[in-house]
């Protein structure tokens, strides 16, 4: 009687473990894929707008990922959400949650996407 319930603990203890991970995983999921195709085109029409349509710079700098290698993602993530006070930067944290403007940092440091019409 007491063996089964001793090698049936270890599955309850990773289960409950899942469903304590569950909710953290989908907080920092990447965006579905008609919200990434929307992310896409807000950045290379909007932010495209002061960086350049190929986000080579314009009035922003360029937004590549050898022109961003060195700079931490967290910040340039607080860039995006809070704008540059005293720049043209303007905030975006209406338009943006905090893990998709990380979501769009990490594209940018990797090669932005295409937009797909
Ligand atoms: C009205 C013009 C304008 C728009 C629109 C704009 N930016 Fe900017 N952005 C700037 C300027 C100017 C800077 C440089 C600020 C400074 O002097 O520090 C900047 C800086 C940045 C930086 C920091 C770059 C670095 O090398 O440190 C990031 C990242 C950035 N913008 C992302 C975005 C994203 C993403 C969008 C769209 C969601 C966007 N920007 C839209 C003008 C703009």
């Amino acid at each position: 009687m007491l063996l089964p319930s001793v090698t049936r603990y270890p599955a309850m203890i990773r289960l409950s473990a899942l469903c304590l991970l569950a909710p953290l995983a989908a907080a920092a999921a990447d965006p579905s894929p008609e919200r990434a195709r929307e992310l896409v085109r807000m950045v290379r029409q909007d932010c495209g707008a002061c960086h350049g349509l190929t986000l080579k710079g314009g009035l922003g700098p360029a937004l590549l990922p050898e022109t961003l290698r060195e700079k931490p993602a967290e910040s340039l993530r607080y860039t995006v959400l809070l704008g540059r006070p005293g720049t043209p930067m303007p905030p975006w944290n209406t338009f943006l949650t905090e893990a998709e403007a990380d979501w769009i940092v990490r594209q940018l440091m990797t090669g932005f996407p295409e937009e797909i019409r």
